[in-house]
């Protein structure tokens, strides 16, 4: 038997005023999604940014549906519009951010284990780690340096 440990790091920045101005400006993207979110059901919506190696920058929400497991996160709607519509396209950072209409989200949101899940194939495949930033409607933002540092023991196509 042996044990070992695993562990990753983040920056948490007080709120989104001390990014930089190229974190700053994707937040605000992610915000803009956020905003036009479709989330009749949850009352939670979400927004993603992607920035891409060409300068693009891809947005998503979710997108929710009466059958309620229909619906999709904010993450996959926008990695999954980059790949078909940049296909292999270097993705540099992925801003994210929540908030709701019924509960006031002041903490920051990680994206949810299916997201990291499918997030990681991209980065696994341009070999390059992408940066990440989540936060809430206000208040602290948490940045890593890459997708798989939120996803210790994952799954890819190696054990295919
Ligand atoms: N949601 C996202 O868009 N991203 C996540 O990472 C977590 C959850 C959405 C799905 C659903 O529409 C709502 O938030 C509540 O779970």
């Amino acid at each position: 038997m042996r044990k070992i440990e695993i562990s990753t790091s983040a920056t948490i920045y007080k709120d989104i005023s001390e990014l930089s101005v190229e974190d700053n400006k994707l937040m605000h993207k992610a915000i803009e999604a956020r905003k036009k979110a479709y989330a009749p059901y949850s009352k939670f919506n979400v927004g993603a940014a992607l920035l891409l190696d060409n300068g693009e920058i891809v947005l998503g929400n979710n997108q929710e549906s009466a059958a309620y497991p229909s619906g999709m996160c904010a993450e996959r709607v926008a990695i999954w519009k980059a790949g078909s519509t940049y296909p292999n396209m270097k993705i540099k950072k992925l801003a994210i951010t929540a908030s709701s209409t019924i509960t006031n989200v002041d903490k920051p949101i990680g994206p949810c284990g299916a997201c990291r899940q499918t997030l990681s194939e991209y980065e696994i495949n341009q070999k390059e780690p992408f940066k990440v930033l989540f936060m809430g409607e206000v208040g602290e933002v948490v940045v890593t340096e890459s997708l798989l540092s939120l996803l210790p023991f994952s799954f890819d196509s190696k054990y295919l």
